[in-house]
């Protein structure tokens, strides 16, 4: 090979290599075939540096309006799957670079002053995860209406609220459902704050240490939208720290794994609650798969992939966490490493959550503009399984202590009730007044209000509590600040 097909060949940067790149350490070292889906974050990024050079007079007027030609021809052969991504050429930026060049000479060589491939990667990331993080939110805004609206046709159905999963005291179902948006409330304000930290322009960094052009920085951050609240611009102030910390992923995958983990405790629920020995819901049969073996099965396949898929998404957020441990100032190539996770998150947490939103708040009819085909909600097996546990012994002691006992006795009194139910095989409710009389002759006919699930579900009205004028409360808070 002659020393110039060697170049040529091999090496994209600089004609310093003496000789060729195996084609195995190509494959390791590329990440074409992964970054290529920032493309146009790569562009946009691109054409913001391209547009302050030009007005800082580092490239001319003309070079400027070529750069933008290549582009929209780049970005219409991406588009249309017209363009040809090279292994050769590693990356994303470099593949774009070079057709830029090919395409409009000189000016395209132009691009890359004052500028390196690592402030451009820093930059082309965040501003890629700065719109998924946006969608994100907004699917994060439908799985909580979704969840509001069975909380709301379901205010009045009585579930077993558990803790341990032994029977606890009645719930109301409406309640159970706004935990979950309350949980996914706190997802969405964690996905807000990284989005401002993620907000921030690493590009003017050059490779590490800034550059000797004239760069305005701020004018490229405006340009791009990376502004605060206030509209002022937003840049990375410390050229080392820009183009080498990723904590904005990490971040990221953190705020999404713990909207996983809610999700994984949401799928859990479901599956234990569509158990033959619960039968406390049903989903959608498009939700669930048949066994090849057992033709009586109905699988909830999609809330166990979700609770294994909440593993994948913890696994990356110790992958890129520990991708980063130990790394010294600035930029390593490791930092490669962080977008398979990063971008794997994003797929999986968007799919998820569209999928929840689905299965349990249905799909909207467009012929009724009704949705239809959410989770099943089987309320006498909820209040049956309710009745089963002494729900509401706790409201038997509280009985005793308004009528003056200490809490303390009254709970060794009611375990004593509870017993004594428990040996007639019946309910609290259930044992004859003269029986309960015995316990403490303070007790009255009025204590079947208390003994009942609804009269315990209606007495629990503190703020937060599951009474039925509670969880509405709750409702019409949440409809204004979903809408
Ligand atoms: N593909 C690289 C990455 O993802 C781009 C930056 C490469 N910089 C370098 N100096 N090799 O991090």
């Amino acid at each position: 090979m002659s020393k110039n097909q060697l170049d040529k060949k091999s090496q994209a940067w600089s004609a310093l290599f003496s000789e060729p790149m195996s084609d195995l350490v190509k494959r390791y070292t590329s990440s074409v075939f992964f970054d290529k889906r920032m493309w146009q974050a790569d562009i946009t990024g691109s054409l913001a540096h391209a547009e302050m050079l030009a007005a800082q007079g580092i490239i001319g007027a003309e070079d400027h309006a070529s750069i933008q030609r290549g582009m929209a021809q780049i970005t219409a052969d991406i588009e249309s799957g017209n363009f040809e991504w090279k292994l050769d050429l590693e990356d994303v930026h470099l593949n774009i670079e070079a057709r830029l060049t090919q395409l409009v000479g000189d000016a395209g060589k132009r691009l890359h002053t004052g500028r390196s491939r690592n402030d451009q990667v820093a930059t082309d990331v965040r501003l890629w995860l700065r719109s998924e993080i946006d969608l994100i939110g907004e699917l994060l805004v439908d799985l909580q209406k979704s969840l509001v609206d069975v909380a709301e046709k379901n205010v009045d159905v009585i579930l077993p609220g558990f803790t341990h999963l032994q029977v606890a005291q009645p719930v109301s179902f409406g309640h159970h459902m706004l935990a979950y948006v309350e949980m996914f409330s706190r997802d969405a304000e964690r996905f807000a704050e990284v989005r401002r930290r993620t907000n921030r322009l690493p590009l003017g960094a050059a490779a590490l240490a800034g550059t000797s052009y004239p760069l305005d920085r701020e004018r490229v951050a405006r340009t791009l939208g990376m502004v605060d609240e206030n509209g002022n611009p937003q840049v990375c102030q410390n050229s080392l720290d820009a183009v080498s910390d990723r904590d904005f992923a990490i971040e990221f995958t953190s705020a999404a794994t713990l909207t996983m983990v809610h999700i994984s405790r949401m799928s859990e629920e479901l599956i234990i609650w569509m158990s033959q020995n619960f039968s406390f819901i049903k989903i959608a049969d498009r939700f669930t798969t048949g066994s090849s073996i057992m033709p009586q099965k109905k699988n909830p396949d999609v809330p166990e992939l979700a609770r294994g898929k909440t593993g994948r998404v913890v696994g990356h957020l110790m992958g890129l966490i520990t991708l980063m441990k130990g790394q010294p100032l600035a930029y390593n190539k490791d930092n490669q490493e962080d977008k398979e996770p990063l971008f794997d998150t994003v797929d999986t947490l968007k799919d998820t959550l569209r999928i929840f939103s689905e299965m349990i708040g249905g799909q909207l009819n467009p012929a009724t503009g009704v949705k239809e085909g959410g989770i099943t909600v089987n309320a006498p097996a909820m209040e049956q399984a309710t009745l089963k546990g002494y729900a509401t012994a706790t409201d038997l002691a509280d009985y005793l202590v308004k009528k003056g006992l200490p809490f303390r006795d009254a709970h060794e009194i009611v375990a004593h009730a509870v017993k004594a139910a428990t040996s007639h095989a019946c309910d609290l409710s259930e044992l004859p007044l003269a029986v309960l009389q015995e316990f403490n002759p303070m007790i009255e006919k009025d204590v079947y209000e208390c003994l009942s699930l609804r009269g315990s579900l209606n007495a629990r009205k503190t703020l937060g509590g599951t009474a039925p004028v509670q969880v509405q409360v709750q409702i019409a808070r949440h409809r204004v600040r979903l809408a």
